[in-house]
């Protein structure tokens, strides 16, 4: 059956074969299926879905699109965290180096930004020199040597995603519970982790807006985890307002960074940072239990051991790790505006959407498949929900390149504040845990 064929199908609601499947995903890999083929059926996709058959056939597909590495002749348990992506979700460049520093080894084959989220290959490239297309010798031997390793997609690991995550970042196709699977799962089977903790987001700055999505998102990686033999624990979190403080690429590796060096870091980015790592442990048997996991990451957290791990990985990948020492390497844009409250109360929302929108406005996310993103833009969030703030009281900086363009960005960041008279609760971060069953 022809591409075109293949579309119309998937537009009239049709379950698709194994085999169309197949020819759609080498198709586009070898170039023979144009980028609008491609996006036309990637839309029909996720308007009329797939079901459990059609999306694992869809993740072999995407896996076999490249090598499947076998990493069994790297010593110790490999133990990966994969997020469906959020706004201010910096969790990952924390985390990899905390749990390789626990002793386990972390392969992650990572994404860049998607839609309104940003993406860990695109702030880990505002490092200077930092490289994320290694070889998967390289890749191997970063494992083997210090235990951890962030990667893209390349030639010759899962290409597939390579193609189609670039496609749905600009074509609206993200928010679909099928491809999301297939593209994470999909890496996951490809990189040879044994185990995965998903971060499953919920709320205005993820794509899944609701706790049932987010719920039947779960309970299809996991099942599709099993089918694939890997062991899957899957977290439901918060994504309502940003996680931590910074969003932009830039600015989120220098928050990554403060809480490595143990500063004073924003509670729900150190819960979800925290809680993902202690999964990872317990997955990978470096504990008993949760709170003997707890401990550890904690103590590793603290004795610093984490931010060594992070200097290790710059220099393997080829950046600058003296960022670690000295943050503001990593560069600041031209212009700083703040945004201040012109009302007296307690911050009631900061909506992630927005907030996510509006550092993609200044140039963090792309708009065409061939836009290079502004590393080095953001927004700063002053307060968070929960927060008391006076009239006149900075709710965020801006970090922008334009004037016009900071501007805007200024006013769109204003309205994704609620202030309110009476307190309100931050809100709960794990709201709750799957597992294959
Ligand atoms: N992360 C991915 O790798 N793919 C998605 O589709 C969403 C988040």
């Amino acid at each position: 059956m022809g591409i075109c064929e293949i579309i119309e199908k998937k537009r009239d609601g049709v379950e698709l074969s194994k085999d169309e499947i197949g020819s759609f995903v080498s198709g586009c890999v070898s170039g023979t299926i144009p980028d609008y083929q491609a996006s036309a059926l990637l839309m029909a996709i996720c308007v009329r879905g797939m079901g459990f058959r059609e999306t694992l056939g869809l993740t072999e597909a995407m896996a076999s699109s490249g090598a499947r590495l076998d990493l069994s002749d790297i010593p110790g348990r490999k133990v990966d965290k994969h997020s469906t992506g959020g706004v201010g979700d910096k969790v990952s460049i924390i985390l990899a180096p905390l749990v390789a520093s626990c002793g386990l080894v972390v392969p992650m084959v990572s994404g860049r930004g998607l839609a309104h989220t940003g993406g860990t290959l695109d702030k880990l490239e505002s490092i200077p020199g930092f490289r994320t297309n290694l070889s998967l010798t390289q890749f191997k031997a970063n494992l083997r040597d210090i235990g951890v390793s962030i990667i893209s997609q390349t030639e010759e690991l899962v290409p597939a995603d390579r193609k189609l995550y670039a496609l749905r970042d600009v074509t609206g196709t993200v928010a679909s519970i099928p491809l999301i699977a297939a593209s994470i799962m999909s890496k996951k089977a490809s990189e040879g982790t044994d185990s995965l903790v998903l971060d499953i987001k919920v709320g205005r700055g993820g794509f899944m807006k609701r706790a049932d999505q987010a719920r039947e998102l779960g309970h299809l990686m996991t099942r599709i985890g099993r089918e694939m033999g890997l062991t899957v624990v899957a977290l439901l979190t918060s994504a309502e307002q940003p996680l931590g403080k910074a969003v932009g690429n830039s600015l989120e590796v220098q928050e990554a960074i403060s809480v490595l060096r143990g500063e004073s870091a924003s509670e729900d980015l150190l819960e979800v940072t925290l809680e993902l790592s202690s999964h990872m442990l317990l997955l990978g048997g470096r504990a008993h239990d949760l709170g003997e996991a707890r401990n550890l990451v904690r103590s590793t957290l603290q004795s610093g051991r984490g931010l060594s791990k992070l200097r290790e990985l710059i220099g393997r990948q080829g950046g600058d790790s003296s960022v670690v020492e000295n943050p503001e390497r990593l560069g600041r844009p031209e212009f700083q505006m703040e945004v201040t409250s012109r009302e007296t109360g307690y911050v009631a929302q900061v909506d992630a959407l927005e907030i996510g929108l509006a550092s993609n406005q200044l140039g963090a996310g792309r708009e065409t498949i061939d836009q290079e993103v502004d590393r080095s833009v953001g927004i700063f969030l002053a307060k968070k929900v929960g927060e008391e703030v006076s009239r006149g009281e900075r709710l965020a900086t801006i970090y922008a390149n334009s004037q016009a363009k900071g501007e805007e960005a200024k006013e769109r960041v204003y309205r994704a504040f609620k202030i309110a008279k009476e307190k309100a609760k931050p809100p709960t971060m794990v709201i709750g845990i799957l597992r294959a069953g």
